[in-house]
């Protein structure tokens, strides 16, 4: 879908972990609203691909988000490249690390919770420091439907992703006297990795919207977030999910067919 809107004109965002799925689809999202985004990602080869996909206004700034040095050195290029910045997206996160609890150890906590949160939490602090001074501002971060009901064998994960939604609302509390507003996205089963049809129909069957969802379907709400629609939202978690966190059974358990009931 091409966006009729232009919202982000001379706006610049800068989105984590771009190079692929969610991340990818929220920066070309904000790229074709008239964006200049700067593409994030661990892999350089993908921030460089999707960057020259997206064209136009866009550069890559490829850097592990959980190093402070390395953070900071990304800020400072999108600063000299473009002189502002509007929009931080917090995507950057390892969905690919499931371990049982028996078998986790401190490395597997250090490195979920350092790109997950403290890497969040390194982009987040640069951004506010320049967004206050600019005047305003948005940040908005991934969190997950684990923060607040577990995934088995995500305990970093779901602890990491816990911490984003605590750290959004007092992020949001300590920055809305500056204007910049702090807000997350809670993506439901988004298909981002490999996965045959018949696999993705059969996953998508616990969701109660009856399919699994695709970045397309984060990016739109995403940056809506950032707009100016959005303006009186802040501490928020925006779940974008199919209705997977509300229900307590999954649609297979529980059916109501249409058929069961009289037209009147
Ligand atoms: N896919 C889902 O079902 C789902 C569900 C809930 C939440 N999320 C969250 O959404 C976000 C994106 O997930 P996705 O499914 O698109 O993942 P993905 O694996 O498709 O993409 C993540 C990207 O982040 C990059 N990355 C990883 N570590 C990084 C680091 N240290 N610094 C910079 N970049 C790094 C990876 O190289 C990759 O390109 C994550 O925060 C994830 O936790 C995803």
């Amino acid at each position: 879908m091409t966006p009729q809107l232009q919202r982000f004109e001379n706006r610049v965002v800068i989105v984590t972990g771009a190079g692929h799925g969610i991340g990818r689809a929220v920066a070309e999202r904000f790229a074709a609203e008239g964006a200049r985004v700067a593409v994030n990602d661990l892999s350089e080869a993908r921030a460089t691909e999707v960057a020259a996909a997206i064209g136009g206004h866009s550069m890559a700034v490829p850097c592990d988000v959980s190093g402070k040095a390395a953070v900071d050195a990304m800020f400072d290029r999108v600063l000299a490249r473009f002189g502002r910045l509007d929009v931080l997206v917090n995507n950057a996160g390892n969905i690919h690390a499931a371990r049982h609890f028996l078998e986790a150890d401190e490395a597997w906590w250090d490195q979920l919770l350092d790109v997950n949160l403290k890497g969040s939490f390194l982009c987040a602090h640069r951004a506010a420091h320049i967004m206050v001074r600019q005047g305003g501002g948005v940040i908005i971060s991934m969190s997950s439907g684990g923060a607040t009901r577990a995934h088995r064998g995500n305990v970093a994960y779901d602890a990491s992703k816990g911490g984003i939604e605590a750290m959004t609302r007092a992020m949001a509390l300590d920055l809305a006297p500056y204007g910049v507003r702090v807000n997350a996205v809670v993506p439901g089963l988004i298909r981002t990795y490999d996965l045959d049809e018949e696999g993705a129909v059969e996953r998508g069957k616990v969701v109660p919207l009856g399919r699994l969802g695709t970045p397309e379907d984060l990016a739109g709400p995403t940056v809506f977030l950032a707009t100016e629609d959005a303006r009186y939202i802040t501490g928020a978690c925006l779940v974008v999910d199919g209705g997977v966190l509300v229900q307590q059974r999954s649609p297979q358990v529980e059916t109501f067919p249409l058929s069961r009931y009289p037209a009147i």
